[in-house]
Parts: structure tokens; sequence; C-alpha cells
């Protein structure tokens, strides 16, 4: 099954079965592994791994191993280690419940980072070497490059540097991916440096294949299993409008002569609303848009195949099953109009702000000043994590975040006095968007965004209640240029904690 792929056949002697790979990854060790938001994970060594340490358990010698990823995977990676109690850490991004629950119960350390941070850190030397890299792809050819699957991610980085390297040849992902791809060799460590030469949001700078030492290389799997398919909630009344709002801001900056009428790159997070809004974009009479962003979803698939968009560049795709059926019906057409890079390429702050992308991201909740909060609930508890948020956030043309005006039956207002963990701080928001409507924050001072937030973007039962803490902080604040209570500023999450409910009796 699949040795085909291995088209250099000198190394078809390195195939092994998943259980005889994964005891080649010693305890403790640092492994890096392939994956991006459930696509292009490799599905078979990670949960021979996990059965190797739950075995370890039960035998009384548990060991743990630390794991890099590109962002979230998947139950047979992220998940199945979790089971087992076999992560010692977590970096730089996960998703999987279980893994979120141990990490909340401090049975897991997890480092949530700036996805673009990674792979240069790793390169500085900032963390553990690399002991194993475990990669999916979908080919070795004759010359030993790799073609990779359906995330880039941080494999390039994990193929240079890792010691020993265990490649899955997955035959479930298709051979027509050829030529989508493009890897980037021309990074460098400062002061070498150069500028990366990416003026277009869809230029081609690399090459398509992935290079590997074939002399590293310590085992090869053979899979045959299917990416984790993403399903999204039908689009309900609050995302339509939460698009609404957005799409009539994009309107209105085009009118005003702000912004092109073919817009700027955009970047979208995954998530309901986020493909809620590029679905209301597909209706929006626009055309000749671009996409540069970390992952591609259905509702980018739907703009493409409407010819709403010309190009999509990403590090990954992230489908619904039906999705990624029409993907891959359409894969010979789409080819040359979607572009995957190395992670370091996709959300690299120098290109974002070139090309000045329209970043749209979700958020947890956001304060009266526009500080914004993605990852942690009650400021205690990890949701998934900062992501490629942060990235395009900062460096962005324009960057929006948005969410509901309430959470969890209403119970929790979503803009608060002060946000209980900031991931996004006051100066990197420019738009905030709930179903209530849109605040534009730019140029104006913190007392004025506070004005616009709470008018326009607070749930008409949490409207007054904010107004009446901001009212309150001009008039005893110390401080009159950002004014808090800082005794009550937090007390909305104390009550939600005791309460069940930030509302007030
Ligand atoms: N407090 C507590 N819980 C909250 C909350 C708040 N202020 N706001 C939302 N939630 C809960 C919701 O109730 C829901 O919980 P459930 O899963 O138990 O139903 C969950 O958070 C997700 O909320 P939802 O409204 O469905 O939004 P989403 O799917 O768009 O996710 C984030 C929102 C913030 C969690 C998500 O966008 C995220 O992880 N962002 C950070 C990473 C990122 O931006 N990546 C993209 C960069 S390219």
């Amino acid at each position: 099954m699949g040795e085909d792929r291995i088209q250099r056949v000198s190394l078809r002697a390195r195939v092994m079965d998943a259980d005889r790979a994964a005891a080649l990854i010693a305890p403790a060790a640092t492994v890096a592994m392939s994956g991006f938001t459930g696509a292009g994970h490799p599905k078979a060594v990670p949960q021979a791994l996990a059965r190797r340490i739950e075995a370890s358990h039960a035998a009384g010698t548990p060991f743990k191993i630390n794991l890099f990823t590109g962002a979230s995977t998947a139950p047979e990676l992220d998940g199945a280690l979790a089971h087992a109690d076999g992560i010692a850490l977590r970096l730089p991004f996960q998703s999987d419940p279980e893994a979120r629950r141990r990490i909340n119960a401090g049975q897991m350390e997890y480092l949530d980072m700036h996805l673009s941070h990674l792979p240069q850190e790793v390169w500085f030397g900032f963390h553990n070497a690399i002991d194993v890299a475990v990669v999916e792809v979908a080919a070795i050819f004759e010359d030993g490059s790799l073609l990779p699957t359906t995330s880039v991610g941080n494999n390039k980085t994990w193929l240079d540097l890792g010691q020993r390297i265990i490649l899955e040849v997955n035959a479930w992902q298709p051979l027509e991916l050829q030529g989508l791809h493009d890897i980037y060799y021309g990074t460098a460590l400062p002061p070498q440096r150069q500028p990366i030469p990416l003026i277009h949001g869809d230029d081609r700078i690399g090459q398509p294949t992935l290079r590997c030492d074939p002399e590293r290389i310590a085992a090869i799997v053979l899979t045959d299993a299917p990416d984790r398919s993403n399903r999204f909630d039908p689009i309900d009344d609050d995302c339509r409008r939460i698009a609404g709002h957005l799409i009539e801001f994009l309107r209105h900056e085009v009118a005003r002569g702000r912004l092109p009428a073919t817009l700027l790159p955009i970047q979208s997070g995954v998530g309901n609303i986020p493909n809620a809004v590029l679905a209301g974009l597909a209706q929006a009479g626009f055309h000749d848009l671009g996409a540069f962003t970390e992952v591609i979803q259905d509702g980018m698939l739907d703009l493409l195949e409407a010819g709403v968009l010309r190009y999509a560049s990403a590090t990954g795709f992230n489908f619904s099953p039906q999705a990624e059926a029409r993907f891959r019906d359409r894969l010979g057409s789409l080819r040359n109009r979607i572009v995957l890079r190395s992670l370091g390429i996709s959300n690299h702050p120098e290109l974002i702000r070139r090309l000045g992308c329209i970043c749209m991201n979700g958020m947890l909740e956001a304060d009266i000043y526009g500080n914004v909060n993605s990852t942690h609930v009650m400021g205690s508890s990890i949701m998934n994590g900062i992501g490629g948020s942060g990235d395009f956030a900062r460096n962005g043309f324009l960057s929006i975040f948005m969410s509901r005006s309430t959470a969890r039956g209403g119970s929790i207002s979503t803009l608060v006095p002060m946000v209980s963990h900031v991931d996004h701080c006051e100066h990197d928001v420019a738009v905030l968007v709930t179903e209530q409507g849109l605040a534009d924050l730019r140029g104006l001072s913190p007392k004025q965004r506070a004005r616009q937030i709470i008018a326009r973007c607070a749930h008409p039962d949490y409207r007054d209640a904010l107004r009446d803490y901001f009212d309150r902080a001009c008039r005893d604040s110390r401080g009159k240029h950002t004014p808090h209570l800082l005794r009550e500023a937090l007390s909305w999450h104390q009550r939600w904690l005791e309460t069940g409910t930030m509302r007030t009796p």
C-alpha cells in the first residue's frame, strides 16, 4: 500500500510499521510534528507513541515527550497523546478538548505563542533541539525531495533541524497537490537576513517540494488516513449581522478612497463567524479579491469557486467533508490560484505589512478601551491559543476583531470594563464588531473609544452597566487618561465565577 509513492527506491528499505517507528522516539524527547488546523498531521506514529506511553504507565516507568507542531492537530495526535498523559510541554497552539482539560487542570505545560515566532525561535536556539521530526508527506521523489500534503506549517524547519526524521507517506493525500506549494529557502538568521522577495500575495518565490537529507530518515510509515474535517454551524442571524456590519464598513472604506475596489488581501481566522463573513463577501458584489491568510476554509473555497477571490495564499486547509470533496474535484483548476507556504512566510510580519492585509479574527472578549482577549476564559482557563491572530493584527492594514456581544446564554457580556487577559492590546485593534454594530476605533483616544464601543457593540442588557462603570471611572479614577476603578474592573468576571452571570442582581 503506497510504497510506489517512494520513488527513491533505496529508501523503501526504511519502511516499517508505526509501532517500530514510534519506538525510535526516546523518553523525554522533543518531537516536532507536521500538522496545521487538522490538516497534514501524521496519523499513525502519534497513536503508536501514545500506546507506548500508556504501556510505560502500566509498567510503572512513565515517560512524556515535548511536542511542537505548526498549530492544532487532531484526536489521533493531540487527543491520543493527551489521553495517554504523554505530553510534558506543548507548543505553539492546540485546540484539543482533552489537552485543554489537562492544561487547565495544571497537568500539562503549554506555551501559547504567536505562530510566526516558533520556527525562527527554534532556529535562534531559544527552544529544545528537535530530537525527532515526524512529518506527513504525499510522496518521496527520486531526488529525495518531498511532496507536502494539505498543510506546510513548520515542516521545512522540522526537516532541516530534526536530528532524526520519521516520514508518514499518506496515500489518502492526492498526488495532484503537486505544484500547489511554494517552499521558500531564502530565510537566514540576523544579521544575514535579506528582504523576502514577495511583492504580490500570489507570488511564488520558492520551490514546490520540501528538501530532506535522506541520511537522517530513520523510518518511513505508510498510511491511508484522512485529515480531520471541520463542521461549520449553519449561519445564524447574529453571524449574518456581524457580516453585514463588516461589509458595510468595507464598502464605506472603498467609497472614501481608503481601500481599492478590489480591497486589499484578506486574512480570516477560522470559526463560524469568520466563515459567515466570507459567505457575506460572496454576496457583496466585490470581485478580484486576494487572500493572504493562514488557513483556507469552506468560505474561501466558495469565494474562489465563485470567482470573487482571484487567489488564496495560506499555510493549510481546514474543510468540511463537503468542501473537501469539492476541493478534490476541482483541484486541477484551482491549483494555480492556491498557494500553500511555510508558516514563517504565510504569517510573516514583513509581508503582512507590505501587502496591507485586512485582518479579521474572532475574540472572546474586548474591554471598553479596545484591548482584546482571544484566549483565556475568565482570565485563567485557556480556550485555544493566540494562533496567528497576533501576527496579522499587529501588522495588518486593518485589524478587525469580532464576536457576539454575549456568550453562554447571555450570562457573559463579551464587552467588559477590563479584559481578564490581554492578547491584542488597544494599539493593535482598529475595529470591533458584534451583531449590535461596529466600532471604528481608528484615531480615537481611550475615552472616545470607550464611548464608541459601549454605544455600538455592547448588548442592550449590559450597555447601561458599562456606561455606569465608565462614568464613575471618569469621575473617580486617579488618572483621567484611561479611567478605571481598579477594585471593580474585574468584578464582572468574579461575579460570573460566583453566581454564573455577569448581570447585577
Ligand atoms: N467568555 C467565555 N466563553 C466565551 C466567551 C467569553 N467572553 N466568548 C465566547 N465564549 C465561548 C462560547 O460560548 C463558545 O463556547 P462553546 O464552544 O462551549 O460553545 C466558544 O467560546 C467559542 O465561541 P464562538 O462564539 O463559537 O466563536 P468562535 O468559534 O469564532 O471562536 C475564539 C472564538 C476566540 C475562541 C477563536 O476565534 C479563537 O480561538 N481565536 C484565537 C486564535 C485565532 O484567532 N486564530 C486565527 C488566526 S489566523
